[in-house]
Formats: structure tokens, C-alpha cells, sequence
């Protein structure tokens, strides 16, 4: 990235790395050349013909790149959970419905895909996952999810009709960014989900959905996953509305729903947080711990696994409940700590009934289950050993609830272990190797 000042200009691999000093950036491609003196910045390609680099204004101030008083970027940017969603949702819902400033011109294409596909990797994916939900739902286009890097040495089924949504919060994974090229190649359509302005990814793909969630620094990817779920159900919303795919009553409520998800993550942290992080110091010895969830709360299980396997480096797996006595429930012993993110008992409560019976049939083989439950769920009192609470949301919504108390146990365990929290061993904020 180049930084445009007065009488000086910066080279950084992220925009953080100089927007102290100017706000005015300049995203470098591929294959360019960059000549940089204080008085001016020239770019050309490899034969020396000159390059026109559009730039741009950094959307965020030096300060949301500092730690600011928290004890870790991590627990700083868990905070700012609830404003990354608003700020994701903000100058995309007029009047009640979602309108995407960055996808007007392509209605008739979306009007017209036959098949969404998402790649990204690690929580990005979950995100995905989470995010297939309510594409399907509301758009009614079959969505498939997967890892990038599967995806980039197979030999998919694409067309012009397939629309390549890649998740990334820093834009320049390199697994991700060569699984877009390759769809690219197959003549897909590709639209990036990305945090980060002027990021490789984004100046990849065909069309940009910018999350708003501020430079995440920490290596766990935390406020960037819930805004990452906001842009996925903007963009269903948006398809859904587009393709006259999603009953307008349905629409409304939705969007009523996604505005209230920041103040609800926010009581979430206010009412939550210490029991948490008091739960996590009883368990700082703890070798192994499982996570259980159903429909949209299986992906949020796996984020969970995966942030205490970042953080804490302990053994840690996700599991889809319905799964267990196909297998996993062997690993159940007395005294096995074990998540269980659990459905609403609103509505039919089906989902919330076989998941109770889940939480009865590992707690009857020794299993300490801390139970994520909304407010007012009584019937999970009797079965689980702790039970967290989240506000009452529709059943779409609990994903972005449900995986506040997780972000916070993995950190509080990490801080019981004396770890570093921001940079944990082995792992890097941007996998630019394949
Ligand atoms: C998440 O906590 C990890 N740091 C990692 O799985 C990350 O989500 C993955 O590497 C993708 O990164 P990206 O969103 O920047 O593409």
C-alpha cells in the first residue's frame, strides 16, 4: 500500500502502517513497479508503461489501530462487536429494505445467477457457513460452502451463471485469493466480502461488499466474523428483494431483526462477559474441550473450537449435534467439558428439544455442559451444569449472539494461561502462502 503525504509518501503492507501520518492511499497490483520520493509516487507496469492507481481515503483514524487501554487488541476489538455489525449495516437499508450501493448495475445478473458458491478459509468459512442460512432462505439460490484452498484444486462445476462469494477479512489470503483467480478463469462472476479498503482480494473480483468492522490487529478474528455475517445477510436481502425471491413482510421483519443485533451483542457483553471470563480461570487446566450445535449454531460450534485451538492451544473440536451417536460421543468421560449452543424453544421448538436430549445424553456419560441459551429458556436448567444467556432473537439471528460468549471464554482462557492473546504461537493475522 502507498501512503500519499505532504512533501512525503509511505510503502506499507497495510494502510495501518502509516495512517497516522496520511489518510490518502494508493492500492499497488500485481506485477507493478512503484517509484517513491517525497516529492511524488510514479507506478508502471514491468515494460515501464505508466499505471493509473485510483486512491483512496482510509475510512478509519489512527487511533482504531491503537490498543487504546484494553489489556489486548483482542479484548478491545470483542468490544467493538456490536458497532462493527451497525457500522456494517449503516447507508445499506433505506425505508426498511436493503439496497447495497456497491451492487447497483448488477440486478440483472443476480436476477439471473442459478448457484452462489462461498470460499473462503478458517473463521471466514464459518461465516459462510452461517451465511448459507440466509442466502438460501431468503433467495432461494442454491448456496455451497467451502474451504478455499479445496476449492482451488478441484474441477468445479461453474458457469456465468454462478456467483463466487469469497469471505476475507484482511483480502489477501493467499488461498483465497487464488481460489477467486481460478473462478475467475471458469468464468464465474466474483464478489469480495472484505475488511480491509484496497486489499488484493477486493481488486480481484468483480464486485466489493466492504465489512465495516475497523482494522481488526489481533490474529483471532472476532469483530470481523459477526460483520462478516452482517454482509451475508445484506446480501441475501438484497438478492431476495432482486429477484422478488423474499415475501416483502419477511423482508422487513428481517431487517428489524438485523438492527437490533448490535444492542443485543452489546447486553450480551455487559451482562455476560465477567461470569465468562471467571468460568474460563476455573478451566485454565483444561486439556480438551467439545463443541456442540444444530442448523446455524453448527458453524458457530466450530468457530468456538477454533478460536480456543488459536488462543489456548489446547484440543478443541466442533461437532454437529446430531452427529454425536454417529461417533463423537465416544470421546465423552466424566468430567468432559463440553458447549452446547442451543436453539430458541419458540416456535416449534424442535430443534430445541433434540438438542436438550443431546445435552441429556452426554451429561448422562460425565459431561460438564455449558449451555448458550436465550433468555428465558427454562427447560435447559435441568440439563446443563452452567447456562449462558443470550437475548431472544429469531432463530437467523442467534448465530451473531451465540458466538460472543466463545470469542470471550477462548480469551479468558488464553488469559489464564498467561498466552499471548493478539499473537498467538505459530499462526500469522494474513496467510499470504499457500
Ligand atoms: C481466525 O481467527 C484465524 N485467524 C484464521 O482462521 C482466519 O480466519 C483465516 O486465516 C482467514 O483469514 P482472512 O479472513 O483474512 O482471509
Amino acid at each position: 500500500m502507498i501512503g500519499l503525504g505532504e512533501g512525503e509518501n509511505f510503502l506499507g503492507s497495510d494502510v495501518a502502517a502509516f495512517v497516522e501520518h496520511t489518510r490518502n492511499a494508493l492500492a499497488i497490483g500485481q506485477d507493478e513497479i512503484v517509484a517513491i520520493t517525497p516529492e511524488g509516487v510514479e507506478v508502471t507496469d514491468f515494460s515501464g508503461a505508466p499505471v493509473e492507481v485510483e486512491p483512496f481515503e482510509v475510512t478509519w483514524d489512527a487511533s482504531a489501530a491503537e490498543k487504546g487501554g484494553w489489556s489486548s487488541f483482542m479484548a478491545k476489538e470483542v468490544s467493538e462487536e456490536p458497532e462493527a455489525v451497525a457500522n456494517t449495516l449503516r447507508g445499506r437499508i433505506h425505508e426498511g429494505q436493503v439496497e447495497i450501493p456497491e451492487l447497483d448495475g448488477m440486478d440483472e445478473f443476480l436476477a439471473d445467477i442459478d448457484r452462489i458458491l462461498v470460499i473462503a478459509c478458517g473463521t471466514a468459512a464459518y461465516a459462510g457457513m452461517v451465511g448459507k442460512y440466509a442466502l438460501e432462505t431468503w433467495t432461494r439460490v442454491p448456496v455451497d460452502v467451502e474451504l478455499a484452498h479445496e476449492f482451488r484444486y478441484r474441477d468445479p462445476v461453474l458457469s456465468a451463471r454462478t456467483l463466487v462469494v469469497s469471505i476475507s477479512q484482511s483480502g489477501e489470503t493467499m488461498d483465497t485469493l487464488m481460489a477467486v483467480k481460478y473462478a475467475r478463469s471458469r468464468g464465474a462472476k466474483t464478489l469480495s466480502i472484505c475488511n480491509t479498503q484496497g486489499a488484493t482480494i477486493p481488486r480481484e473480483s468483480d464486485a466489493i461488499v466492504y465489512t465495516h468492522a475497523g482494522p481488526e490487529v489481533a490474529v483471532a478474528s472476532t469483530k470481523a466474523f459477526v460483520a462478516q455475517i452482517t454482509a451475508l445477510y445484506l446480501l441475501a436481502l438484497h438478492v431476495g428483494r432482486v429477484r422478488g425471491a423474499i415475501d416483502p413482510v419477511v423482508a422487513v421483519e428481517a431487517v428489524t431483526e438485523l438492527e437490533a443485533v448490535p444492542g443485543k451483542i452489546a447486553r450480551v457483553l455487559e451482562t455476560e462477559q465477567s461470569r465468562i471470563e471467571q468460568l474460563a480461570h476455573w478451566m485454565a487446566d483444561t486439556r480438551s474441550v467439545l463443541f456442540l450445535g444444530r442448523n446455524v449454531g453448527y458453524p458457530i460450534a466450530l468457530e468456538g473450537a477454533l478460536k480456543l485451538k488459536e488462543l489456548a492451544y489446547i484440543h478443541a473440536e466442533g461437532f454437529a449435534a446430531g452427529e454425536l451417536k454417529h461417533g463423537p460421543i465416544a470421546l465423552i468421560e466424566p468430567g468432559q467439558p463440553v458447549f452446547v449452543v442451543v436453539p430458541s424453544p419458540r416456535g416449534s421448538g424442535e430443534m430445541h428439544k433434540k438438542v436438550v436430549s443431546n445435552i441429556e445424553e452426554i451429561r448422562a456419560r460425565g459431561a460438564r455442559v455449558i449451555a448458550i441459551a436465550e433468555e428465558g429458556d427454562v427447560a435447559v436448567l435441568p440439563a446443563a451444569d452452567e447456562v449462558l444467556r443470550i437475548p431472544l432473537a429469531a432463530p437467523l439471528f442467534e448465530p451473531l449472539l451465540a458466538v460472543v460468549p466463545l470469542h470471550i471464554f477462548a480469551m479468558g482462557l488464553a488469559e489464564a494461561k498467561g498466552l499471548d492473546v493478539d499473537q498467538p504461537r505459530n499462526l500469522a493475522k494474513s496467510v499470504t502462502v499457500e
